[in-house]
């Protein structure tokens, strides 16, 4: 059975769907272990609730961002995934560490990429007066925030929200949207191949998989 390791920052409500969906056997996997750059994450309650490995990794104990990722790939390792999943893991990553895991590394962004990239996506979706604003699974890549869309889900903008209501909008569709792509890639359906996401061998466009 494919065995994941999930990387958080928060509160892992993400990590939370992806558990529940390998509990009711929707997800054929294992989750080996659950880290965390921030020991104050609920994601690792999360986890001990559910009885997964986790553990604290901070990324000050690291005088370089390129010294934490050496850790961090070593933390991975020892559980020998197949899979990494980036569930509101906030840190940039470096070349070498993407590099070690290329194909393996999937991560949720809270917007229609392109659009957006970094923070504070739903206020700007707002302050650009768009009218539609969603979530985005990728795989990882060296660009921040820029690998091959997998899905996305799309949600309306309405006048009155403000970016907390936007944001749990967003979230609903998260948490389904991700658990069934990891699904897919835990299948042997999803692959990356030179920067392009492939499903049962057919090539993604640029949005993902068809999302009207
Ligand atoms: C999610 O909204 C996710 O899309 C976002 O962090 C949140 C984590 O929530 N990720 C990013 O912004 C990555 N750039 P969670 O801890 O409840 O899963």
């Amino acid at each position: 059975m494919p065995n994941i390791v999930v990387l958080i920052s928060g509160s892992g409500s993400n990590l939370q769907a992806i558990i529940d969906a390998c509990k009711a056997q929707q997800i054929d996997a294992t989750i080996s272990g659950v880290i965390s750059n921030k020991a104050d994450a609920y994601g690792l309650t999360r986890a001990e609730e559910a009885g997964i490995a986790n553990q604290v990794l901070s990324h000050k104990d690291y005088a370089t961002r390129e010294s934490y990722d050496l850790a961090l790939i070593d933390a991975i390792e020892a559980y020998n995934p197949d899979l990494i999943v980036l569930a509101g893991f906030m840190r940039i990553l470096t070349p070498a560490f993407v590099d070690n895991f290329s194909g393996k590394l999937l991560n949720i962004h809270p917007s229609l990429l392109p659009k957006y990239q970094g923070l504070h996506t739903h206020q700007r979706a707002i302050d650009a007066g768009d009218e539609e604003h969603g979530v985005s699974v990728h795989f990882v890549t060296e660009e921040l925030d820029g690998g091959p869309v997998i899905l996305q889900a799309k949600v309306p903008i309405f006048p009155e929200d403000n970016a907390d209501d936007l944001a749990m909008r967003v979230h609903e569709q998260e948490h389904r949207i991700y658990p069934l792509v990891v699904k897919w890639f835990c299948q042997g359906r999803l692959k990356m191949v030179e920067n392009l996401a492939y499903l049962d061998d057919q090539p993604l466009p640029e949005s993902g998989y068809a999302n009207e």
